[in-house]
């Protein structure tokens, strides 16, 4: 039997997050943790938990990776045609999440999602290897299909139409969070966390604590 959920305890000593010492931009704030995350050495610190809701707010979520950011949004890329591309084509607002576990730390990030431009996406594009340019093509994402041999055969069709460069598929793109609001969570110890939270404002940031 698995161990109780209930009895896997951890403390959490993370080093402050301070006024003082956060930046009064929530980018570049993100840049400092995203720094450290990538030099902590965690396995994937692009890895973020992307939320969408359809137009009757029913939500969804699942992970993607982060490929760019800067101040005007962070940037992931995938088929517009999956559940998240229907989803955020029906109400373009999205919520990221970043948990970098041995850091004892959570970035939330809430916007406006936007598609790139088509130069941004084909330049992307073709930096992928082979394998997954091809596959890009050979899946039809969040559709229901058969069995892994019908996608198998798709893949061995393509390698054969495609043998050295790969187009990018009409579907497949990316999008951009476009932020009004950022969290930033830092575990402390005995449950009394550090949150600081931004807030869009006007050109501007407003920065403001919650309780944990
Ligand atoms: C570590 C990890 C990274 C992933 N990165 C991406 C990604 O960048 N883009 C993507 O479309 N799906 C990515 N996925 C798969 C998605 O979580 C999801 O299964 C897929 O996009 C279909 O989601 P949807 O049906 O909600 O559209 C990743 C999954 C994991 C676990």
């Amino acid at each position: 039997m698995p161990p109780n959920p209930a009895d896997l305890r951890h403390e959490y000593e993370g080093p402050a997050l301070l006024e003082r010492d956060a930046a009064p931009d929530p980018f570049d704030q993100f840049a400092a943790w995203f720094g450290e995350a990538v030099d902590a050495g965690l396995y994937e610190p692009t890895a973020m938990t992307l939320a969408t809701a359809d137009a009757a707010g029913r939500p969804s979520a699942r992970i993607v990776l982060l490929k760019d950011y800067d101040r005007s949004g962070f940037v992931f890329y995938t088929n517009y045609e999956s559940r998240k591309g229907r989803e955020m084509a029906e109400n373009p607002r999205a919520a990221l999440l970043f948990f970098w576990d041995r850091l004892h730390r959570q970035v939330r990030i809430e916007g406006t999602v936007e598609r790139i431009g088509e130069a941004e996406a084909d330049a992307y594009f073709a930096s992928r290897p082979y394998g997954a340019r091809i596959g890009a093509w050979a899946s039809a994402q969040s559709r229901e299909i058969a069995d892994r041999e019908e996608l198998e055969a798709r893949v061995r069709a393509l390698r054969e139409e495609y043998p050295e460069s790969v187009p990018r598929p009409p579907y497949w793109g990316g999008y951009r969070v476009v932020p009004v609001w950022f969290e930033f969570w830092q575990g402390r110890s005995d449950r009394l966390h550090d949150r600081l939270a931004y807030e869009k404002r006007g050109e501007g940031w407003r920065r403001y604590r919650l309780a944990p």
